[in-house]
Formats: structure tokens, C-alpha cells, sequence
């Protein structure tokens, strides 16, 4: 059954539109949370950003607030950057390198599953191993493999914000001891620096909030971005990408979250949560006041109110 119209006429447009600039009046005042910054260039962002978009299986996008300021894309890439891995890998090379079982911890744990192999491809030891595993497919190309996957996600080219880049790459300590962990059992191979370099260039990516409702939109559209109709990502690795982000997309909070939302999501500390209903839209909300999980405030308040308001509960 079709949630949403599936073009938009006036009689039916009009009541989603009124009800993202509604729930944009109704939490813009909320000020709860911190703007990430564990990363000194992140601590620069305005708290005050806050943009709803959601986009169509149709191609149809709807927007209010801020929704065409960049921002960093940070662990939203993870699971655009697994779902390459998957389409460039293969499901067993990648499937037998990183798990799948949420990890209930926060996203930057080092800690790994009893096997060494790190949890899931949603939290940082997984990230790294992903993109170690492009790096060794592709070499120093990898880089420019992931940031035209993502732009093939968002329908454009996509730029990298090189000052939080140098900020990642000065502060990322916790990663370098995560990769070199790694190492160690074989989870990464080859040059930790150029693979660290490549993940923190990923997280640097900007993007803006309606970049994230067509990337949410191509998920739920099995691989075809519904605005420039290409073939990003194959049905198997959508699956699977969205399947991982419902038990571990949003940290710690994961089983909160697919609980009460019912929508498989992922969010990054520069204040962005992409949402997708398979078959159906897209969500992308940008706001970086961030809760202790890492997860934007009025980013969750916003799509639990559209979760219930509209039904899109998966289950
Ligand atoms: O690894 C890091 O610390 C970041 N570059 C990515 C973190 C992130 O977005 C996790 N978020 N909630």
C-alpha cells in the first residue's frame, strides 16, 4: 500500500509539505544537545541548522528550513561505503571480514566480537575494515571510488570539507588504535595510513539534508536513484545495507530507535539522519545538536513524529 502520493498533486502535496514546516516550527526551538566536538572543526557548526527533507520513490523531493546547507556526512557514508563493499567485494569476502550483529556499544568502541571480526560495518572498527577492504580492491583510487558512490546516492558531485578533514585526521587517534587492532587479526591489510586517510576523507563529505532524503530515497528504491533514474547499488547490497542500519544505524540506540520509529536509519555526528522506507521515501534531517548516543535531537524528534503522524512504522 502506497504511503505516500505517488506524484504530487495539490490536493495531496500540500498536507506533507504543511507537515514538515509544522514539525520544523514545533522543534526548531528545542535547544537539548551539544554540537559534536570531539573533532575541533565540527565544535564550528551553527546549533541552530535545521532542515527536513523527504524524497520519493517517484523522484519527487519536499523540503522546509535548511535544507540546502552543507555539512559534513560523517558515519552516515558507512553504510553507502558498505554497500559498495558489497557490490565490489562480494557479499562472502565482505560478509566473512565484518559482522552483522548490532554491538550495542558506542560508535567509536574498539572493542571487537569474540572472532576479532568487528560488529557491524555501522560502527568505526567495521568502517575501517570496509574501507580497507575498497582500499585493497582499488588502491589509492579508493577514495574517489567512495566519494562518486555517494554522489551517485545524492544525484550530483559531492565536495569534501578539507578543514574537518585535517581536524578528523589530527584528532583520530582512537581510530588509528582501532585500525592497527585490526591489523592484527587481519581485519584490515595493507597501509593503515592511506586507509585511515581515505575513512576520514569519507566522513569529511558534504552533503546537505535534501543530499541525504534522495540518498534515503535510492535505498528505498532498491539501488535506483529516483531523481537521475541510475542504477547506484544492486538490490542484494541495498538489502543487506538496510537491514544492518535497522539493528545497528543509530549506535546505542538502535533498539530504541527501530522500536519506536520502525525505519531503517543512520546518523552522523555532524547533525545528519538519513531514513528510508523501502519502496516508499526518503527522510534527511540535518540539525547538529547531538544527544549522548552521538544522534541529532531534533533529528529524532522529527522523524518519530513523522513515523507516527504518517504510519511508517516498517513493522
Ligand atoms: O570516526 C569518527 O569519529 C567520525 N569521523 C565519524 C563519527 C560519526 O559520525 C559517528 N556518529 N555518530
Amino acid at each position: 500500500m502506497s504511503i505516500l502520493p505517488p506524484s504530487p498533486t495539490p490536493s495531496l502535496e500540500t498536507p506533507l509539505l504543511r507537515f514538515l514546516k509544522e514539525t520544523h516550527a514545533r522543534f526548531g526551538p528545542l535547544d537539548e544537545g551539544e554540537v559534536a566536538s570531539y573533532i575541533p572543526e565540527l565544535g564550528k557548526a551553527d546549533p541552530d541548522h535545521f532542515g527536513i527533507a523527504v524524497a520519493t520513490t517517484d523522484g519527487h523531493v519536499y523540503e522546509t528550513g535548511d535544507t540546502g546547507v552543507p555539512f559534513t556526512i560523517q558515519s552516515i557514508s558507512k553504510a553507502i561505503v558498505y554497500a559498495l563493499a558489497l557490490d565490489t567485494l562480494g557479499a562472502e569476502h565482505v560478509e566473512a571480514t565484518i559482522g552483522v550483529e548490532p554491538s550495542g556499544e558506542a560508535f567509536n568502541s574498539i572493542r571487537l566480537r569474540a572472532d576479532n571480526k568487528p560488529f557491524n560495518a555501522m560502527v568505526n572498527a567495521g568502517a575501517i575494515a570496509c574501507c580497507g577492504l575498497i582500499s585493497e580492491a582499488t588502491g589509492e583510487a579508493a577514495f574517489e571510488m567512495i566519494r562518486a558512490a555517494l554522489g551517485a546516492f545524492a544525484g550530483r558531485t559531492l565536495d569534501v570539507d578539507d578543514a574537518v578533514f585535517q581536524s578528523e585526521r589530527a584528532t583520530g587517534d582512537r581510530n588509528r588504535a582501532i585500525a592497527y587492532l585490526l591489523r592484527t587479526y587481519g581485519g584490515v591489510r595493507g597501509d593503515v595510513d592511506l586507509i585511515l586517510d581515505t575513512y576520514f576523507r569519507q566522513c569529511s563529505i558534504l552533503v546537505t539534508a535534501r543530499d541525504l532524503a534522495v540518498m534515503g530515497a535510492t535505498f528505498a528504491n532498491h539501488g535506483v536513484n529516483p531523481v537521475t533514474g541510475q542504477v547506484v547499488a544492486s538490490n542484494y547490497a541495498v538489502a543487506r545495507t538496510l537491514a544492518v542500519m535497522s539493528s545497528s544505524g543509530m549506535y546505542d540506540f538502535a533498539g530504541e530507535w527501530i522500536y519506536r520509529v520502525g525505519l531503517p536509519a543512520k546518523s552522523g555526528v555532524g547533525g545528519g539522519i538519513v531514513a528510508a522506507l523501502p519502496s516508499q521515501l526518503g527522510l534527511g534531517i540535518f540539525s547538529p545538536r547531538l544527544d549522548a548516543h552521538g544522534n541529532s535531537v531534533r533529528g529524532i524528534r522529527t522523524c518519530a513524529a513523522m513515523s507516527e503522524s504518517f504510519d511508517l512504522h516498517m513493522l
